[in-house]
């Protein structure tokens, strides 16, 4: 496995490739990337992961400074999970001037559920994730299913810029518990992390009083948010979508259910296709 850090680097190494299989991360890896990684292998005549914190998508308040950085750890992960090439390039890198042309998603899909809770969340993802896949020349790129919003995002980006490059959706791995795993996780002490689990049962439940009564839509949502609340969460939303677009769903319509609650400070998001 080749590590590099500048795109000149990248590119010398990308002359032997004509399908590079490629996966995003931020880094501070755990079983769920390895799974993209292994989900990519196959796509592609090489597979690149990157590693770039990318200070566009966090807000003023949020963990930028504090985001787990193991590109060591990290890169011995990739390496046993047959990983070709880590692209993890420093902010001068990637960024060497500061980056004054921004992608905008759509408002109705950008600036609702994480984007409301995180505005410009999504301009900086589909930001770097436009960067990332061209310095990467990206033929297939794959994404977990944790971030479904963002996975909506960049489908519609890749589709509005008509990029030459596939986007593959991976189902979220979970802990024996229920829990999503997430780097995040790693903020929780052992108690935490135990109680954590509250919020994919909760989506559970939800799903299966769903499944049961659909015209219960409306109750069950304020119930998903008592239990949560009443657990000691703080929920930003907990909500039926249209899986189609996110948007409030119709009668009949295929749902997905989406959560964001803090467990003692740390943001947890989860979600479940019913
Ligand atoms: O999901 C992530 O880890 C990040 O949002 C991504 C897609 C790598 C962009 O920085």
């Amino acid at each position: 496995m080749q590590i590099v850090h500048t795109l000149s680097d990248l590119r010398q190494l990308l002359q032997a490739y004509r399908h590079p299989a490629v996966v995003p991360t931020m880094g501070n890896l755990h079983a769920g990337h390895l799974a993209l990684v292994k989900t990519a292998k196959p796509l592609g005549d090489v597979t690149i992961a990157t590693i770039f914190v990318n200070r566009l998508q966090f807000g003023p308040n949020e963990d930028f400074d504090t985001y787990p950085r193991t590109l060591e750890a990290d890169c011995q992960r990739l390496q046993e999970a047959g990983c070709d090439i880590v692209f993890a390039p420093a902010e001068k890198d990637l960024y060497p001037v500061p980056q004054t042309f921004l992608v905008q998603p759509p408002a109705a899909l950008a600036n609702i559920l994480e984007g409301h809770f995180r505005p410009g969340f999504f301009t900086g993802v589909a930001t770097v994730v436009l960067k990332l896949l061209s310095c990467t020349q990206a033929r297939s790129a794959v994404f977990g299913k944790k971030d479904y919003q963002q996975l909506m995002v960049i489908r519609h980006l890749v589709q509005q810029f008509a990029l030459p490059v596939e986007i593959v959706g991976v189902d979220t791995c979970r802990s024996a518990s229920g829990l999503a795993l997430s780097s995040r996780n790693g903020y929780l002490n052992p108690e935490q992390l135990e109680r954590a689990a509250q919020l994919s049962q909760t989506l559970r439940s939800f799903a299966a009083g769903l499944r049961a009564d659909p015209s219960r839509l409306a109750e069950l949502e304020r119930q998903a948010l008592d239990t949560l609340t009443q657990a000691g969460w703080k929920p930003d939303y907990i909500t039926a979508r249209r899986q189609s677009d996110l948007q409030e769903p119709q009668a009949g319509d295929a749902l997905v259910l989406l959560a964001a609650a803090r467990l003692d400070g740390t943001r947890l998001i989860d979600n479940l296709e019913v």
